[in-house]
């Protein structure tokens, strides 16, 4: 399911480059179902890059999908002609460093669809950093997982308060059932690790106490009165 729902943010027709493809369903998945036109599966590793090797030689797709053993973005090439770019299934950190040092390589019209496993906050920053839009967000929870997909298309400068860095700006004015179930379960959790450090009285940096007071402060201001109810 969240691979399908990602496969739904790349648009039809597009050029598109999988990049930590694994086995490389999502590219197969749409070269099959005829929404795409060509894709490269970018892998660093060795086991998934033959895995993803296998899955499109299986289907007979050696012609519209490149595989690639390459690290992020290097996996590229300015004739692939690239219109969507999907990272999924790794840290939000991760995702960013790999933006951030293939930034070379985007072209700008590219079309973002991130699938981050956490570590949302610092990926949305750099988009807003590098003129990133956030254009769809969505959420959904899988094997008792949330899982968060973030779609963005660079639109020259654009500012999020930090509150929208950490919730997701659409996910903000949505607010689904899903998201509020997250952040419910999230305060729940952040709420009982604040009291641990208090009881502990552990030797926690004051910095990382004082980023998770904000950061309940900020879900409860969130939630409202819906954040009573969790206690
Ligand atoms: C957990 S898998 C996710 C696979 C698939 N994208 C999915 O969402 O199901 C993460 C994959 O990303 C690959 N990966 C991690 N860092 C990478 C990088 N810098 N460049 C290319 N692939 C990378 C790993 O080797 C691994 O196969």
């Amino acid at each position: 399911m969240r691979l399908e729902r990602v496969a739904a943010h790349v648009p039809t027709g597009a050029y598109l480059a999988d990049i930590g493809s694994d086995h490389g369903y999502l590219p197969v998945a749409l070269i099959r179902r005829r929404v795409i036109a060509a894709a490269v599966a970018g892998e660093v590793a060795s086991t998934p890059y033959q895995s993803a090797l296998r899955t499109v030689h299986e289907n007979g797709l050696g012609q519209y999908i490149a595989v690639r053993l390459a690290d992020g973005l290097a996996a590229i090439e300015p004739q692939d002609r690239i219109t969507a770019i999907s990272i999924c299934g790794m840290g939000g950190a991760t995702i960013r460093d790999i933006l951030q040092s293939g930034k070379a390589r985007l072209g700008g019209q590219e079309r973002l669809v991130l699938q981050p496993n956490g570590g949302e906050q610092p990926l949305r920053q750099w988009l807003m950093d590098n003129g990133y839009r956030v254009v769809c967000e969505e959420l959904l929870r899988e094997n008792r997982f949330d899982y968060e997909i973030i779609v963005a298309e660079r639109s020259g400068p654009v500012v999020y308060t930090p509150e929208q860095l950490y919730f997701g700006p659409l996910q903000m004015q949505a607010r689904s059932p899903a998201f509020l179930l997250k952040w419910q379960r999230l305060l729940r959790l952040k709420q009982r690790t604040l009291k641990e450090l208090v009881h502990a009285r552990k030797a926690v940096p004051e910095e990382k106490r004082q980023t998770l007071v904000q950061q309940v402060e900020w879900i409860v201001a969130l939630l409202g009165s819906t954040a009573e109810t969790t206690r």
